[in-house]
C-alpha cells in the first residue's frame, strides 16, 4: 500500500506529467494477435475531471475513489492546487479540501492545457462570487465554444466579461450568491449542464435546466454533489431541478467505469474476432455501442450486474452510424467503430454531428489501406478485406485509440505517434492489451527509427493535408 502523498503545491503533481520531449515515445503494434482472457475497466475519465472540480464546491473533505492516472486528471489536480485546494493521493483514492481557496483566477497556463478546467468557473463562482477563468480555446475537433455556460451563468446574476483571453465573472449585489433561474439550452452540451448544475448547487433558490445533457457523465455528478448534501433532481433527463443550498458536507465517493474505456475494448475483441470480457462497466451506458455492434453481426453479453463479454463473429457486417448525444451513440466511440467498419462487408456511412472536426483519423486509417472518404462530416466507408501496418499519426484523444485497434487488426507492424493524446485519457492502456495477449510495445522514436527505418511523420504536415 502506497504512502499518502500530500500535494500542496503544484510543482508537486508535474513529475508525473510528460514534458515536451525530443525524442518522443512511439507505440509499435503488431497485429494478427487474438485476444483472450479479462481486462479491468478504469474509472471515467470525463466523470473524474468534473467531479474533482466539484469538490470546490465543498468546504470539508472529500474522498474520490476509482479515480483513474492520467495527464488530464493530474492536470486537474495542480489546477486546484494553485487554487490553494489540499490534495492527498493514495492510488487510485483522491483526498480534496477545499477549505482554503485562496484563489479565484485559474492560472492560464495550465488551463490551457485543460479544456474540461473551464467548468471550474461554476463551482468557483458558487462558492466565492467571483471567478476569473482563461476562454478554453479551440481543440483538434472543434472550435469548443463556451457561449451556454457564460449564458446560463449570466441567467443566474453573474456579470461576465470576456477580455485578454479571459472570462471575469463576478456577482452583482445579493451578497455575491448567485440567484436560481430557468435556463433552456440550445444544445445539450455536456460541459454546460455541468458547469451551471454546479453553480446552481450554492445558488440562492430553485434552478431549472431545460434541453439538460443526459450523459452519465452528468448523473454521476448529481450523485457525487448529492452525496454531499446537494438538492439535485432529474439528472439523467433532459429537465434538471437544482434547489441551491448554502454549504456542502464531506462525502465518500467512487467514480462510475469508463464507458468509453469499455467501448473500446469491446471493439478490440469484435476487430481481432476475439472473446474477452471486462469489468466493472455499467451495461446500460453502452446500449448504443452494444446495439451497433450487434448491427455489425458482434454479440455481446452480460455477465452478472457489471461485467460484458464479446462473443466475435468473421463475418462483420457495415452499418451506418450517426453521433449524437446521450443516449444516441457518443462521438467519443465514433473513431474506434469507423476501424471496426474499415473491415466490415459493405458501405457504411458514418455522421459525426456533434464535433465539426472530429474525422482527422480517417487519412490514417486510409494509410493503413482502409478505404474511407470524407464529405463535410460524413465518412463513407468501403469495407476491405484486410489492414497493412504502417506510420501513423494520432491527432486527438479517441483517434489515436482507433489506430492501435486498426494496428491490432493489420498485417505487420504499426508505428504510432502522438501518444500525448492517448495518456490523456486512457490508463495503463498497452499494459491492458499485453494483459490480453495483444502484440504492443513503447519505444523511443529513436529506437523505432534504429529498428526498422521508421521515419516519423511530420504531423504539422498531416495538418494541411
Ligand atoms: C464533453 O465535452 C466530453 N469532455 C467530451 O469528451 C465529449 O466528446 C463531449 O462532452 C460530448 O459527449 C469532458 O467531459 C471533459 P459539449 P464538452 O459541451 O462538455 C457545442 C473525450 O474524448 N457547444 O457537450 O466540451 C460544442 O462546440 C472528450 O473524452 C456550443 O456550441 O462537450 C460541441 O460541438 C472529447 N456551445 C457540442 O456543443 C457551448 O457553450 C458538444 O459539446 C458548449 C458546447
Amino acid at each position: 500500500m502506497s504512502e499518502d502523498k500530500l500535494i500542496t503545491t503544484h510543482q508537486a503533481l508535474i513529475p508525473t506529467l510528460p514534458s515536451p520531449d525530443a525524442d518522443p515515445a512511439v507505440l509499435q503494434v503488431w497485429g494478427g494477435s487474438s485476444l483472450q482472457g479479462h481486462v479491468k475497466i478504469s474509472g471515467a475519465k470525463n466523470s473524474a475531471l468534473v467531479l474533482i472540480t466539484a469538490a470546490l464546491l465543498c468546504s470539508e473533505d472529500c474522498r474520490l475513489r476509482n479515480v483513474p492516472s492520467l495527464v488530464d486528471v493530474t492536470r486537474i489536480g495542480q489546477i486546484l492546487v494553485s487554487l490553494g485546494v489540499k490534495l492527498k493521493q493514495q492510488d487510485d483514492i483522491l483526498n480534496i479540501n477545499a477549505s482554503t481557496i485562496s484563489k479565484s483566477k485559474a492560472p492560464y497556463e495550465l488551463v490551457s492545457q485543460l479544456r474540461a478546467s473551464f467548468f471550474a468557473i461554476g463551482p468557483l463562482l458558487a462558492r466565492l462570487g467571483s471567478a476569473c477563468v482563461p476562454l478554453p480555446g479551440g481543440c483538434t475537433i472543434g472550435a469548443r465554444p463556451v457561449a451556454l455556460h457564460v449564458r446560463g451563468l449570466q441567467l443566474m446574476g453573474a456579470d461576465v466579461q470576456i477580455e485578454h483571453g479571459m472570462v471575469n465573472a463576478h456577482v452583482r449585489g445579493n451578497r455575491g450568491r448567485l440567484q436560481g433561474a430557468k435556463i433552456y439550452l440550445d444544445y445539450p452540451s455536456v460541459g454546460a449542464t455541468e458547469t451551471l448544475m454546479m453553480a446552481a448547487t450554492l445558488a440562492q433558490g430553485e434552478t431549472i435546466i431545460e434541453n439538460a445533457a443526459q450523459e452519465p457523465e452528468v448523473v454521476d455528478l448529481a450523485n457525487f454533489c448529492n452525496s454531499m448534501g446537494a438538492k439535485i433532481r432529474g439528472a439523467g433527463t433532459n429537465t434538471i431541478v437544482i434547489s441551491g443550498v448554502s454549504r456542502l458536507h464531506s462525502t465518500d465517493y467512487s467514480i462510475i467505469p469508463d464507458r468509453v474505456e469499455a467501448a473500446t475494448f469491446l471493439v478490440a475483441g469484435a476487430i481481432t474476432y476475439s472473446e474477452i470480457s471486462m469489468s466493472p462497466v455499467v451495461p446500460e451506458h453502452l446500449t448504443a455501442a452494444i446495439a451497433k455492434l450487434q448491427d455489425i453481426g458482434v454479440q455481446v453479453v452480460t455477465e452478472g450486474s457489471d461485467c460484458l463479454r464479446v462473443i466475435p463473429s468473421h463475418n462483420l457486417v457495415a452499418t451506418d452510424i450517426e453521433t449524437l448525444p446521450y443516449p444516441g451513440f457518443p462521438t467519443d466511440m465514433q473513431a474506434q467503430f469507423m476501424a471496426l467498419l474499415a473491415l466490415s462487408e459493405g458501405n457504411s456511412l458514418v455522421s459525426e454531428t456533434v464535433f465539426e472536426n472530429r474525422l482527422r483519423h480517417v487519412p490514417e486509417l486510409n494509410r493503413m489501406g482502409a478505404d474511407i472518404r470524407v464529405k463535410n462530416n460524413h465518412a463513407i466507408i468501403r469495407g476491405v478485406p484486410l489492414l497493412t501496418g504502417a506510420p501513423v499519426v494520432a491527432t486527438d484523444l479517441r483517434a489515436s485509440a482507433a489506430l492501435v485497434l486498426a494496428g491490432l487488426a493489420a498485417q505487420g507492424k504499426t508505428t504510432i505517434q502522438g501518444l500525448h493524446h492517448l495518456d490523456r485519457g486512457y490508463e495503463n492502456l498497452e499494459a491492458k492489451f499485453l494483459g490480453l495477449g495483444a502484440k504492443l510495445e513503447r519505444v523511443p522514436q529513436s529506437v523505432a527509427i534504429a529498428n526498422d527505418a521508421f521515419s516519423p511523420i511530420n504531423s504539422d504536415a498531416l495538418i494541411s493535408s
